[in-house]
């Protein structure tokens, strides 16, 4: 962590005139709830891109001018308007432009994966997973198992961090593996844990799993847009993401996939198939056999939801006109002042009605925007609910826990500053 921050207002309005992302806020609608709203919840329900409204008009234009005939002649042709996704959410994801997709929904693109990589044979059908996953995709593993006719219970390994700790180590989540190498299928991690915070060791736990001859997958719901991927090179089998979050495509958008190239280059990959991943050429021939498109694209199986997307195409060209590199910089500046805010402000012995342990690891590389503070005492609902009433957009978790996240593209230090002094005023860290 650093520690050349200072504990002042006017610090926080030094960092925000010295910070180069600055002016993207204004690219952004910033929410007007009651008086004052200060967004910190681009975790959950990432800021709608100003030029979202125009990019929808556009379609609807289109739509009335064109009807059917928009497929091909729209401004962005509907028959080919996804393709323009792949090079911008490879920058993203660290990947080739060909295995990665803008498809679905996270989990329906989590049932599609796990036809394609969850593959039992022998001994081998077990998945090993994380204790703290979101419900989702419990139920998606649970039902997978059970259409294969095992018992969830017998074959999922569910991995929990120790008694009071908040984290799961590599070093545990690779000994698991290891010991479970002759029966271990599949290994499905979060790239950033929901609740935690926690960014796992995604390389790693990638290596143990191959060693353990398993597939692996990765929700990213709460990492892409956020920590810095390199699916292509860590070798990873397949991940799946929203673009709700810190992709800013709004509510239900369109989600996506990797598949790493070994895979969707190759043709005879299990998948469950459709028409938007058969050959372009002979798509509307409307023939018999199933040619798959090579790559991530291969995998689509219906025609792609334009009015679902152009918050996407909004929201990618705002990333990458700001250059992957400096929202790194600044979401982890963030992180870190914000770290030090609370350490800093709400160590204060004064008489405050709530307690609160920060659950989000600070070491570098083991978390993203998002910090977690667990409230003891089961009043942290209370909290929350001042907080809200302050203008402070945050978000609760059951049973404990307050999520905040500072997001690089919207979010400025001395909204940072703010937030912490009000929290401060009610809460002390322990
Ligand atoms: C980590 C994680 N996985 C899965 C989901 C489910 O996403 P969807 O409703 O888009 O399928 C969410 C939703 O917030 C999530 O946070």
């Amino acid at each position: 962590m650093q520690t050349k921050f200072l504990i002042t207002r006017a610090f926080a309005k030094q960092l925000d005139r010295e910070d180069i992302l600055a002016s993207f806020r204004k690219k952004f609608l910033l929410p007007k709830i009651g008086n004052k709203t200060t967004y910190f919840c681009g975790h959950s329900l990432g800021l709608q891109p100003k030029t979202t409204q125009a990019y929808m008009q556009s379609e609807l234009e289109d739509w009335a001018t064109w009807a059917v005939e928009g497929h091909w002649k729209a401004k962005n042709a509907w028959l080919t308007y996804h393709q323009a996704f792949a090079k911008p959410l490879s920058i993203l994801t660290g990947a080739y432009p060909d295995e990665v997709v803008a498809m679905n929904s996270l989990t329906a693109n989590l049932h599609f994966m796990l036809a394609s990589f969850y593959r039992p044979s022998g001994k081998k059908i077990k998945i090993i997973t994380e204790a703290w996953n979101f419900p989702s995709d419990r139920f998606a593993l649970e039902s997978l198992v059970k259409l294969y006719g095992y018992d969830p219970k017998k074959v999922i390994i569910e991995l929990k961090p120790a008694k009071n700790k908040f984290a799961l180590s590599t070093e545990e989540i690779c000994a698991s593996i290891e010991k479970h190498k002759d029966s271990v299928a599949l290994v499905f991690f979060n790239g950033v844990n929901y609740y935690s915070g926690q960014a796992f060791d995604m390389p790693h736990i990638t290596q143990a799993a191959h060693r353990a001859g398993a597939f692996v997958g990765f929700d990213l719901a709460h990492a892409i847009g956020n920590i810095s991927l390199q699916l292509h090179d860590w070798k990873v089998d397949f991940a799946v993401w929203c673009s709700y979050k810190y992709l800013n495509a709004g509510p239900g958008a369109v989600g996506g996939a990797f598949i790493h190239q070994k895979h969707g280059h190759d043709k005879s990959t299990p998948r469950m198939a459709g028409w938007w991943g058969h050959d372009q050429n002979s798509r509307f021939n409307l023939e018999g056999n199933f040619k798959p498109i090579s790559g991530a694209a291969g995998f689509q199986v219906s025609n792609a939801p334009i009015m679902n997307m152009v918050g996407l195409k909004a929201s990618l060209e705002i990333f990458m006109e700001a250059g992957w590199n400096q929202i790194s910089k600044k979401r982890n500046l963030l992180f870190d002042y914000m770290v030090f805010l609370l350490e800093s402000l709400c160590r204060n012995d004064h008489k405050s009605s709530f307690q609160f342990q920060l659950i989000t690891s600070t070491n570098t590389n083991a978390h993203g925007s998002m910090v977690s503070i667990r409230i003891h005492k089961q009043k942290g609902k209370e909290l929350f609910d001042i907080l809200m009433k302050q203008g402070y957009i945050v978000d609760w978790r059951e049973p404990d826990v307050i999520r905040f996240a500072p997001v690089p593209l919207y979010n400025s230090f001395e909204e940072v500053y703010n937030l912490v002094l009000e929290l401060s005023k009610h809460a002390v860290i322990v």
